[in-house]
Formats: structure tokens, C-alpha cells, sequence
């Protein structure tokens, strides 16, 4: 049985409420206890309340008490887009990025997506858990209790379940919950240059049927010059037709209707959005796709950011995740994703905790178990070093988590 902890004297506690996304308006309402308290049994938030009644309720000496005077609780972040599996490093080429070199003009110079592909091909199995590892490690002391994992630097069969089965492993024998997407589509290897549909045909033919399994949603990256629209819908029909979920890197550089492809299809999620149109945006809000944006990447590739706030007021529900990946964007930090969505696209540090937390869940699809702080939810929390959540993006790019709970255990002492 799993050791019980009974956190008191909070000087808060902050979290969204329910089992699912929150859209528009609904953003902003954080649920806040003063002077709060947890009860965690079995893994599981067993109580919540003010440290008096449940110091009323439950006693001290049945548990493992944690003091967290002058500290804030929050939910456990949800980073619900990452691709974190993979061999070898891309330094020299942000380097030409730096001198202003594209990562579009490095991706047709054969560098980019393709050139970790290659390095990936060469790292075995126990290698890429071994790299997975640690930056889950890393992850967790920023707060991460939840990640999501794609595949996409095989583009064969056999490199793409190697991924695919680094992560299934680790989820096995790290604390960290992940997420596994199927991510297949990612470019169009070398061997099938000027032969895209062949690819997209042997994706749909040989390489989801043996991959359903291994990964709960698909992702194709719909973009100009790597796979289009039909492409993209045609590679997510089959995956929904094997009872896979679905998620799409869409109109991240050029405006190709990703957005609108992924409220046409019903996807959980439509990730970079950085060129979204106002249909697109529309669409997403009436289908409940989750608008999950990647700040992090815009920054690092001097692109302007997408347009959160405005996706927020007109009604949609946004997530926030990293895009950690070893070209785009090498960072999993966030307290650089909260300086960036606050300041920079102005969502409110409210609207930054949801769409971190109960939003990043839902992009999941699993807000049910996760991203709240409510009774009969996953004990995933994390305590501040400071007595109110708004002094995450006051710290900026600091890391202010002091500790991390998982599961009802404690895998952080930062
Ligand atoms: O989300 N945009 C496409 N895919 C990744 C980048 C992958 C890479 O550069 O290795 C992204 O940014
Ligand atoms: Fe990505």
C-alpha cells in the first residue's frame, strides 16, 4: 500500500475544478483554499479543505504530515506535447538559425526532422530509455507529473516502435505518467522522396495497423511542403477507424487549414496554431478540440506567438505545453513556457494554471483522473516555495517548485 501524507497549513491552494476542459470565460476561475490542507491515501486525493476541518477530520499521527506554511499547492502540470525520445543533438543547426538561416530552409536542405531521424535510427533501444530517463527526471522537478511522448524520428516501422517502446518501458518503471503518440507522419524519409503519397499509403497500410496498440492517439504535422490536408485527413481516418485518438501539428508556419481539419475530424487536440485562422479557430471552438499552444517553439524560432488570448475570448479551451524536441525547440522548462504565455500572449496567470493543468489533461484525455486538485483524483500535486501561485511567472524563467508529489509519493525535494 502507498504511504498516506496529510499536507497542512497551505498558505493556498490553487486549482481549476471538474472532469473536464475548460473553454473561454471558464479559464480564469481558479478554485483557491486559504490556510488549505490534502489528505492522501492509496494514491488519491482521499480530502480537501481548510487545515481545521480536516484536522478535525483525519489525524496527524496516521500520516506522513508535511507543513507547507507559507507554500502553495497546485495541481501536478500536464505537459501535453512533447517529443522526447530521441538520439543525438541538433547544436550546429540552431546555430545557422541564429545567423537567420529557416528551420523550413534547414528542413530542405535535408537537415532538420531528417537528421535526428538518422541519429535516432542509430541509438539503440536501452540508450534512448536511458536519454527518456533523465529528461523525465528534469521534467518532474519543474512540476511535470504527466507527459506527452510522440514518435516520429523512425519513419520506418522498426525506428517508430522503438520509440514507441522506450516509451511504454519507462512508463513502466518511472514515476511519471506518459502519454504515447503515434507521430509516423512526421516528414517523408529520403527513400520516398517525390513518392509522399507512397509514404502516406504505407503509414496508412503497414505501419498503423501494427501501431494502434502501442500509441493512444496519432498526430500527422500538416504543413506546407511536408504533408497536406488530404494527406493529413487521410493517414487520422484510418487511425480513428483503428479506435486511435487524434492530434495535429497544425498551421504552425503556413496557414494550410489544420485548425479546420481538426474540428472536421473531432481530434482531441490542434497543436502550434501559430497561423489559425478565424474559421479555424471557429471550428475548433465548436468541435471541442482543444487548442493546445507551444509558446517555447515560437520564441526559439523568432516566430510571432499564436494568438492565445484571442482563441480564449472567443470561447476556446487552451492548453499549454513545451514542444520539447531536439530541433524547433530543445526546452522543457516551465517556468520559460509561464513567462512566455503570460507575458507575451497575455493569458492571465489563471488562464496559464488551466490551461497547464486541467486543460493539458484534457488534450490528454484525461481530465477525468488528473489536472484538478478534487477528491477521488490522482494525488499529483506540487508545493510552490511560496506562499501564492502568482508568484510563478513574477519568478521569471526561476523555478519555484519545492516539491512534487506523484501519485501520492513524494519524487521531488528540490
Ligand atoms: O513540433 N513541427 C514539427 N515537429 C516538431 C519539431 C521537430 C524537430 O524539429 O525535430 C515541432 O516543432
Ligand atoms: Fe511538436
Amino acid at each position: 500500500m502507498k504511504k498516506s501524507i496529510f499536507i497542512i497549513n497551505a498558505s493556498q491552494i490553487a486549482s481549476s475544478k471538474g472532469a473536464k476542459a475548460r473553454f473561454g470565460e471558464e479559464m480564469k476561475e481558479l478554485q483557491i483554499i486559504e490556510d488549505g490542507a490534502v489528505v492522501i491515501e492509496e494514491g488519491i486525493i482521499k480530502a480537501i479543505g481548510t487545515t481545521e476541518e480536516l484536522l478535525s477530520k483525519y489525524s496527524k499521527e496516521d500520516y506522513e504530515v508535511i507543513d507547507a506554511k507559507g507554500k502553495t499547492i497546485l495541481p501536478g502540470f500536464v505537459d501535453s506535447h512533447t517529443h522526447f525520445i530521441f538520439g543525438g543533438y541538433r547544436a550546429e543547426e540552431f546555430s545557422w538559425r541564429l545567423n537567420g538561416v529557416s528551420y523550413m530552409e534547414i528542413m530542405e536542405r535535408g537537415g532538420g526532422i531528417i537528421n535526428t531521424v538518422r541519429s535516432t535510427k542509430e541509438t539503440p533501444l536501452e540508450e534512448l530509455i536511458e536519454l527518456g530517463r533523465k529528461r523525465l527526471d528534469s521534467m518532474m522537478k519543474f512540476g511535470v507529473t504527466t507527459v506527452e511522448g510522440k514518435s516520429g524520428y523512425g519513419l520506418d516501422l522498426d525506428t517508430e516502435v522503438k520509440q514507441l517502446e522506450a516509451m511504454r518501458r519507462l512508463s513502466s518503471d518511472h514515476p511519471m505518467d506518459i502519454v504515447s503518440t503515434f507521430l509516423g507522419a512526421h516528414a517523408v524519409p529520403k527513400e520516398y522522396k517525390g513518392k509522399e503519397e507512397e509514404y502516406v499509403s504505407f503509414i496508412i497500410d503497414e505501419v498503423l495497423p501494427k501501431v494502434n496498440n502501442l500509441a493512444e492517439f496519432c498526430d500527422v504535422f500538416c504543413e506546407k511542403n511536408v504533408f497536406s490536408v488530404e494527406q493529413s485527413r487521410r493517414i487520422l481516418l484510418k487511425a480513428k477507424e483503428l479506435g486511435m485518438k487524434l492530434k495535429l501539428h497544425a498551421d504552425e508556419i503556413v496557414q494550410l487549414g489544420g485548425a479546420e481539419l481538426a474540428g472536421e475530424l473531432g481530434a482531441t487536440s490542434a497543436d502550434h496554431l501559430l497561423q489559425a485562422s478565424d474559421k479555424g479557430i471557429e471550428s475548433m471552438r465548436e468541435n471541442d478540440v482543444i487548442a493546445t499552444l507551444l509558446p517555447c517553439t515560437a520564441f526559439s524560432l523568432r516566430e510571432s506567438y499564436a494568438r492565445g488570448r484571442e482563441m480564449i475570448d472567443r470561447g476556446c479551451a487552451v492548453a499549454l505545453a513545451t514542444d520539447f524536441n531536439p530541433g524547433s525547440c530543445f526546452t522543457y522548462s516551465i517556468p520559460l513556457l509561464f513567462a512566455l504565455a503570460c507575458i507575451e500572449m497575455r493569458l492571465t496567470i489563471e488562464e496559464a494554471i488551466t490551461a497547464l493543468t486541467i486543460n493539458g489533461a484534457a488534450a490528454l484525455g484525461k481530465a477525468h483522473e488528473i489536472g484538478t486538485l478534487d477528491i477521488g483524483k490522482k494525488a499529483d500535486l506540487v508545493i510552490l516555495s511560496y506562499p501564492s501561485y502568482k508568484y510563478i511567472p513574477y519568478h521569471v524563467g526561476i523555478n519555484i517548485v519545492e516539491k512534487v508529489i506523484k501519485n501520492g509519493e513524494i519524487v521531488v525535494n528540490n
